[in-house]
């Protein structure tokens, strides 16, 4: 009897998780709302509009501009892509906006050797009001994305109840399992509960999906980062264990190339994003992105850091009377990154602080490399005191590591 009580749970352990083996590091790609959001208005508005022609133009600049080689490989689509249902209960995208279907822009994708992302809804409609994924859909949706080759799925959660998100998130889990076709599942779950225990359930989710939306939609603004940044401080207790290789916690995507951020505050929210482990979604126009904000998402030290494989969300160590704050990520190979944060207002800060002031402990020497302007800072002892000069609403971000056997691997 208790083999079998055992067996059972070890059967129905298996329908029920995430077994996937996706995204070991936070995904990274692109991702249509912020920038683009449900405009549907292709007559007057053809470049900008949720058309196939949005889709095909942003991965060839994924694969042309050098972002795919970083590795943001995710052309991910988001919500007002639907036109209804077929006569079989099939979801069928708009037969004017996406003539050649899902699969087409699925196929170019794989051929550039980019993923393609699709938007759905567990609830009765997504947000802005198209066919949703009701619980007797979970199924053949699934099978539907999985038949057009689609790699990701974002789960929305409006026009639901909560029971039915309880059933219909990890129904969802098993029904892309069930396809044998590898799809990275994001789950907007959490957003729907408030975020935190007891409602939500993070060891659930970790093991059901492999992101989620925990919090309220980034908008186009500083003060929109700096609300979804304190939330995710403020609980950094309850998130920050529930993040790591395979499951990861989703504080929206990053705004930078758009219209609400200084170049500052651009660097501000790529530091912040990283050190969090925060998949790195950019939703921008990559036709007209200037120099300077590709730079950013570009910068391959601090796309390392994210990418880091022990997945490690850091968390917020200091918060100084002068409104500095400083972020330590843990990294592989006893390294770290750290972010210097101000929020002052004024006028660059010169922020003094030691290693040791910053809990690090271990009698080692470190070299800190400045991850925007590339300066070194050689031969750093826990006691060392250092000043870093930070800009209003702006960062510095060292990757730190600790230099090894200096007398050894000296000539
Ligand atoms: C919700 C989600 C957003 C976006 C919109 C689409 O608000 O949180 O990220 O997907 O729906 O309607």
């Amino acid at each position: 009897m208790l083999l079998k009580t055992v067996l059972l749970l070890v059967l129905v352990a298996q329908v029920l998780m995430l077994d996937n083996g996706l995204l070991r590091t936070p995904p990274m790609g692109w991702l249509a709302w912020e920038r683009f959001r449900c405009n549907t208005n292709c007559k007057e508005d053809p470049k900008n509009c949720i058309s196939e022609r949005l889709f095909l133009e942003m991965a060839d600049r994924l694969a042309q501009d050098g972002w795919r080689d970083l590795g943001y490989i995710y052309l991910n689509m988001d919500d007002c892509w639907i036109g209804g249902r077929d006569a079989s209960g099939r979801l069928v995208p708009d037969p004017k906006r996406f003539p050649h279907g899902i699969a087409f822009l699925a196929d170019y994708a794989h051929s550039l050797g980019l993923k393609l992302g699709i938007y759905g809804d567990m609830g009765n409609l997504t947000c802005m009001g198209y066919p949703g994924t009701t619980l007797d859909k979970v199924v053949l949706d699934a099978q539907t994305f999985a038949d057009w080759k689609v790699d990701m799925l974002k789960l929305d959660g409006c026009f639901s109840t909560p029971e039915e998100r309880a059933e219909g998130y990890p129904k969802m889990a098993a029904a892309l399992n069930a396809t044998g076709r590898p799809i990275a599942y994001s789950c907007s779950w959490p957003a729907y509960e408030g975020g935190l225990p007891p409602r939500v359930n993070y060891s659930l989710l970790a093991e059901i999906c492999n992101l989620w939306r925990n919090y309220d939609d980034i908008q186009d603004s500083w003060g929109s980062v700096l609300s979804i940044l304190d939330w995710f401080v403020e609980h950094q207790n309850i998130l920050q264990p529930v993040a790591g290789p395979g499951h990861w916690n989703d504080p929206d995507m990053l705004l930078i190339g758009n219209f609400g951020l200084s170049l500052d505050q651009a660097q501000a929210q790529m530091a912040l994003w990283t050190v969090l482990a925060a998949p790195l979604f950019m939703s921008t126009d990559l036709r007209t992105i200037t120099p300077q904000n590709m730079d950013i998402l570009q910068n391959p030290l601090i796309i390392r850091i994210n990418q880091d494989r022990l997945g490690i969300q850091g968390r917020r160590i200091r918060k100084e009377k002068s409104h500095i704050e400083v972020f330590v990520k843990p990294l592989s190979n006893e390294a770290s990154a750290i972010v210097f944060f101000s929020r002052r207002t004024d006028m660059p800060y010169r922020y003094h602080t030691s290693l040791a002031r910053l809990n690090f402990s271990k009698s080692l020497t470190y070299e800190a490399q400045d991850v925007y302007t590339g300066d070194v800072i050689s031969g750093l002892r826990v006691d060392t005191f250092f000043t870093v000069v930070i800009n209003p609403s702006g960062v510095v971000m060292w990757y730190l590591y600790p230099i090894k056997n200096l007398e050894i691997s000296q000539p």
